[in-house]
């Protein structure tokens, strides 16, 4: 079994990566989608929404990270990737299921599950731009309004001869509400070959095997799951490996990761705004973790640095409270 971390634009970039994959279960990462509109992109774009095209396209623990593109020209969005290929991304992954109005005015995400015959088309062409020997794979949802063109859309996929789909499923009109339809992914293996990850609504450990069951897929990503429980992916493959589960994070081991992260991001953005991350993945947390929830109220106005270091550290266990003091 695989297990792959969702792609989550403006939520899972690479500081948030490293921390999730150092923790173990996760196979494979994908970046936030590269908006591809009508030319090719120079390699800062890529390397800003990827940085670890310049450590060997994997994380510091070494899990792979492929490259998304979102884009509705399929000869775009075809240079594109050969581009990202040529900068050193070990897979491209092509977003169909963004359900961002912006994105779908111009042409790119969800909208193009109107059209089967476009998506097996931009699939297409991706994957004759890129060296047979990078996987090019691809990320659906059900459809659109509703999922009557799923399966045309899943055959066309797999004629476009990519390596891989994902499908979400859900249509770009439920957003992200449940309820999460994983019977059609059981629908979609019956017809194509091509190897399916099945995502949506994976909170728990118990989800994740309700879900390889009804679907009969033997991958799966996880997105909001692990930004909730952090731990989610390493007791999920502890369960696959040996049928128990692995012992799990408590909450002061989140302080010390929320310290960390917080850290790390000082050192990547503007000092302003490097509490940001931070307040957004305590919202995540606190559907778990209900202290996070306080430790929000307490930080969410807060801008200085050093008066979020401050509140962090009076939530650190004792001992390593003194550690960071010292
Ligand atoms: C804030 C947010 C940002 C997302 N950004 C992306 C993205 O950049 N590319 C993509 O393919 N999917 C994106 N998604 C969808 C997730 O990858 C995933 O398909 C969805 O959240 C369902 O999985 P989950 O229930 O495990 O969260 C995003 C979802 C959220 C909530």
């Amino acid at each position: 079994m695989r297990l792959m971390l969702a792609p989550m634009e403006g939520v899972i970039d690479h500081t948030m990566r490293q921390l999730l994959t150092a923790l173990g279960g996760v196979d494979r990462c994908v970046t936030e989608f590269v908006r591809v509109t009508d030319r090719l992109l120079p390699p800062r774009v890529f390397h800003r929404l990827c940085p670890e095209l310049a450590t060997g396209g994997t994380t510091a623990c070494g899990v792979p990270v492929y490259l998304q593109l979102l884009g509705g020209q399929a000869t775009v969005v075809a240079d594109n990737a050969a581009r990202a290929a040529e900068l050193g991304a070990v897979g491209i992954d092509l977003n169909f299921g963004c359900p961002a109005k912006t994105v779908n005015r111009s042409n790119g995400g969800a909208i193009l599950l109107r059209e089967p015959q476009r998506v097996h088309d931009i699939a297409a062409a991706a994957r004759a731009a890129v060296p047979a020997g990078i996987p090019v794979t691809v990320k659906t949802r059900l459809g659109y309004e509703d999922k009557a063109l799923f399966l045309d859309i899943v055959a066309g996929i797999e004629a476009s001869g990519v390596n891989e789909l994902t499908v979400h499923a859900r249509t770009k009109s439920q957003g992200y509400r449940p309820p999460v339809c994983w019977d059609a992914i059981a629908e979609a293996r019956e017809l194509v070959s091509l190897p399916i990850i099945a995502n949506g609504d994976i909170w728990s450990v118990d989800d994740a095997f309700r879900c390889l069951a009804v679907t009969g897929c033997d991958s799966l990503m996880l997105g909001r799951g692990v930004l909730c429980r952090p731990d989610l992916p390493r007791l999920i493959a502890a369960t696959a490996a040996c049928g128990e589960s692995a012992e799990s994070l408590h909450w002061p081991d989140i302080t010390l990761l929320l310290i960390n992260f917080f850290e790390t991001n000082l050192r990547h953005y503007d000092a302003r705004n490097a509490g940001n991350p931070l307040k957004q993945w305590l919202v995540y947390l606190r559907g778990y973790f209900p202290q996070a929830g306080l430790l929000f109220e307490q930080i969410k106005r807060l801008r200085a640095p050093e008066d979020i270091r401050s509140i962090l550290q009076q939530t650190l266990p004792p001992v390593a409270a003194k550690r960071c003091a010292a």
